[in-house]
């Protein structure tokens, strides 16, 4: 099993190291969901959230998990306009070093921006999601909730749709389905499919009936405008119908295929609230409920080490 000191992606770990975080956060969602609590365990540490990056569940779901385990948590967001140099970033480096924090949990919109702290801090460094590169806590609380679901997490057809070239989910889900042996298909139109995406384990589509075919999960992903250079898709109306998820796309996968969203969500743009929010086929909200038990496996992995 890897060792690993910071979690910047899933690139870098491997199989025993992703199923090792993975029983630890199981282990969470039990003691969670007993209102049970393990305070002692991070006491005395501090946990600085430094989001430069808008966000509700990752960062509540960090602060959560913190709090759970005893650690002292502080929140800074910092605008996106005021902090854009990377001499800045490496100041508030400095200036976090200074303070003693012991683990620093980082968005930034710079793809590399939280391995680039970790050089210059003596905290573990986890990554909450950098630019379009990886976004790890997220493809692990994927992939507990597949493998609660579904019993197993590999030998799995996931159908990955839509906003494909400005998301570091679908880049971590790749990396982290494909490793475990599952067969990962990304589906959406030529203009939001970043050059270089396929690999072993992984194939191209342009069309949902195509790509949703016998898949066992359907994962929709937001339409990241904020990261779109304009012109990419006609119209939200276009969008909708041809990747939207909606009730007769999703017939196209498997009859008991599950719907995920890793929010937020564009009702009526990548998914129908239909779809979204049909208990039978939706795990969107048990995603959340993950997010916090795979934060907190990650926290106690990194947080009860000294350096
Ligand atoms: C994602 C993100 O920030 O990358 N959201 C999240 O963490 N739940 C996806 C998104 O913003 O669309």
């Amino acid at each position: 099993m890897t060792e690993f000191r910071h979690l910047l992606g899933i690139e870098g770990l491997d199989p025993p190291a992703v199923t090792a975080l993975l029983d630890l956060a199981e282990s969470y969602v039990l003691l969670n969901r007993s209102g049970k609590t393990q305070r002692d365990l991070l006491r005395g540490r501090t946990l600085i959230n430094l989001f430069f990056e808008d966000s509700t569940r990752t960062r509540t779901s960090f602060e959560l998990a913190g709090k759970r385990l005893g650690a002292d948590v502080i929140n800074m967001s910092v605008s996106t306009s005021s902090v854009t140099k990377g001499e800045t970033l490496l100041d508030t480096a400095a200036t976090l070093n200074a303070m003693n924090c012991d683990l620093l949990v980082v968005r930034h919109n710079r793809s590399g921006a939280p391995a680039l702290l970790a050089q210059k801090v003596d905290a573990a460094v986890i990554n909450a999601g950098d630019g379009t590169h990886e976004h790890p806590t997220q493809a692990l609380l994927d992939a507990l909730t597949i493998r609660r679901r579904k019993g197993r997490i590999s030998g799995l057809t996931v159908a990955i749709c839509g906003d494909i070239a400005h998301s570091r989910v679908a880049r971590s889900n790749i990396l982290l389905l494909t490793m475990l042996g599952n067969f990962v298909r990304v589906v959406g139109p030529p203009t939001l499919m970043p050059a270089g995406i396929e690999a072993p384990g992984v194939e191209v589509y342009h069309d949902m009936a195509l790509g949703l075919a016998g898949a066992d999960i359907v994962m929709a992903l937001r339409l990241q405008k904020e990261r779109m250079t304009g012109g990419m898709i006609p119209s939200t109306r276009e969008f909708f119908n041809f990747y939207g998820l909606d009730r007769a796309k999703l017939g196209f996968a498997k009859p008991d295929a599950l719907v995920m969203h890793p929010g937020p969500m564009n009702r009526g743009v990548e998914i129908d609230s239909d779809v979204a929010d049909d208990p039978l086929r939706s795990v969107i909200r048990e995603q959340v409920e993950m997010g916090v038990a795979v934060r907190m496996a990650v926290l106690d992995r990194l947080g009860r080490r000294k350096f």
